[in-house]
């Protein structure tokens, strides 16, 4: 089983951005726990960061064939494009929506998820745990 795992803009910036929000651990941790837990399950992972919506797109995209899963988190994109939408609709694989905060409680702006409406599950506010937890519902479905 190949899963990607799609970050959005910012994330790059773990440890250092919001640490009161987005806690201490960097990106390079994160992509450590996903590798390790990827490890464990015996399945592979491609991890893949971008501060361009477009790339994005392109990366989408570029799974269609070659994953069987998508784990994203769009980040601020998540609220405003519908681009990152219709690649996730255009490609069809099953897609899990993260969130390292928990969106639902913060700025209203927040609260419209354009790729979340082709996302089968959401893993919202449950830290770095959400993208683990993404995976394992990609694995048992
Ligand atoms: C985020 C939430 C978004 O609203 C925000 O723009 C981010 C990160 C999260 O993981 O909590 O950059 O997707």
């Amino acid at each position: 089983m190949r899963i990607l795992v799609i970050n959005g803009p910012n994330i790059n910036m773990l440890g250092i951005r919001e640490p009161g929000i987005y806690g201490k651990n960097t990106y390079a941790d994160l992509c450590e726990l996903i590798e390790g837990y990827a490890a464990e399950k015996g399945i592979e992972v491609k991890l893949f960061q971008s501060n361009h919506e477009g790339s994005i797109v392109d990366e989408i995209q570029a799974a269609y064939g070659n994953f069987d899963g998508i784990v994203i988190n769009p980040a601020a994109y998540t609220h405003t494009s519908v681009a990152i939408l219709d690649a996730l609709k255009s490609v069809a694989l099953p897609a899990v929506e993260i969130h390292i905060s928990d969106v639902s409680k913060r700025e209203d702006f927040r609260q419209i998820s354009y790729a979340g409406m082709a996302c089968e599950k959401s893993f919202i506010g449950l830290g770095f745990e959400g993208y683990l937890r993404g995976i394992d519902y990609l694995i048992e479905r």
